[in-house]
């Protein structure tokens, strides 16, 4: 049964999701404690530079961390298959983190976005120039990482990943120049851009941790599935207030971008919605269009079916678990799956 959904219900949630938030990053990092403090000393490590210019634009990242939810991904694998964690393992972390940390750059230069984890974007506090320049730059760093692990496999991946995420990103521009709304679009999109880095975190961790291509392949589920719950949650705070994401709100419809919520929404609509759909999508809509869209989604049962969604998912993904798996491994896994699905920011 779909509920209707206001503003306020959106408000009531977030404060009652930001207390349970503090207990899953508990349970997550329980069993990884020391690596991830080791994690965070490497990683912060690599942030300097002796060019001035290229230290500053470092530092200017390193005072805007982020949540780590990748590299805390890559130890939790890792751990869970073996008690002295490879070193190799760490230099992933830091790829992983990197690669996502450069396309976030890239991202709010896309994007147009000028907040970043509630401070200014690198595009807003530079410009666009320095920021795509800045992106390379740690984007290069990334593949330095990852050749560090000296594992051949790990090279290749994450160097076909970097392709991946910008395809879905171009098919996600793409979509623009179309006037239908489709749920298996939607799907291969944040597959590409989202779930693909959280399937290698997973999936290299495992082959670095030298087990079985079975397990490797339950892990790279896990992360699959992890991820598209990841972008689903994320396209559902763009509907919450910017001042608790972070970031700004309702940048997505104004991009042209419709998700999940709306993507329902709309196709489950009796009403014709396509003079909205397509002046959102060439980016001509007026403030009243895409406030529309927006009230329509909010009171049609568009979050709530996302919601739904992600429930689906996150079975899934606990199903695709190695069996083997013990505690505290398995509630550290099932609660990664809350935090993303239940998260504020
Ligand atoms: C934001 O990712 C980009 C998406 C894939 C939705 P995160 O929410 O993990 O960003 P940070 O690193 O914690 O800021
Ligand atoms: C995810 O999409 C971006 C990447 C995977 C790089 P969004 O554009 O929605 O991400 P946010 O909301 O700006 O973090
Ligand atoms: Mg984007
Ligand atoms: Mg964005
Ligand atoms: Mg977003």
């Amino acid at each position: 049964m779909i509920r209707k959904i206001t503003i306020f219900s959106l408000k009531r949630t977030f404060i009652a999701n930001f207390a349970a938030g503090m207990d899953y990053r508990k349970q997550i990092l329980l069993p990884i404690e020391t690596e991830f403090d080791v994690f965070k000393s490497k990683y912060s490590s690599l942030f300097s530079s002796s060019n001035p210019a290229i230290d500053m634009l470092l530092k200017f990242l390193l005072q805007r961390n982020g949540k780590m939810m990748r590299p805390v991904l890559v130890l939790l694998v890792a751990k869970s298959l073996r008690q002295d964690i490879p070193t190799g393992i760490f230099h992933l972390a830091s790829a992983v983190e990197l690669v996502h940390q450069g396309s976030l750059i890239h991202d709010d230069v896309v994007d147009e976005s000028e907040t970043r984890r509630g401070q200014t974007s690198a595009n807003a506090a530079f410009d666009n120039r320095l920021a795509v320049l800045l992106g390379d730059y740690i984007v290069s760093k990334s593949l330095q990482e990852v050749v560090a692990t000296k594992n051949l496999e790990c090279v290749h991946e994450i160097s076909v990943l970097i392709g991946t995420l910008s395809e879905g990103e171009i098919t996600q521009l793409d979509v623009l120049n179309t006037d239908t709304l489709s749920e298996k679009a939607y799907f291969d999109i944040i597959t590409g851009k989202t779930a693909s880095l959280f399937a290698a975190c997973t999936s290299l961790s495992a082959i670095l941790s030298g087990v079985t291509p079975d397990l490797v392949n339950s892990f790279r589920t896990y992360g699959n599935i992890a991820g598209l719950c990841f972008q689903i949650m994320d396209d559902i705070l763009d509907y919450h207030d910017s001042k608790e994401t972070g970031k700004p709100s309702g940048n997505d419809l104004k991009e042209g971008k419709f998700t999940l919520p709306a993507i329902y929404a709309l196709t489950h609509s009796d009403r014709d919605w396509t003079a909205h759909i397509k002046a959102i999508r060439s980016l001509t809509a007026t403030p009243q269009q895409i406030r529309e869209v927006t009230e329509y989604t909010l009171s049609n049962g568009g979050i709530d079916y996302a919601i739904q969604k992600m429930q689906e998912l996150k079975t899934q993904a606990l199903n695709a678990l190695p069996i083997q798996m013990e505690e505290p491994f398995r509630a550290a896994f099932t609660a990664y799956l809350e935090l993303i699905i239940n998260r504020s920011n």
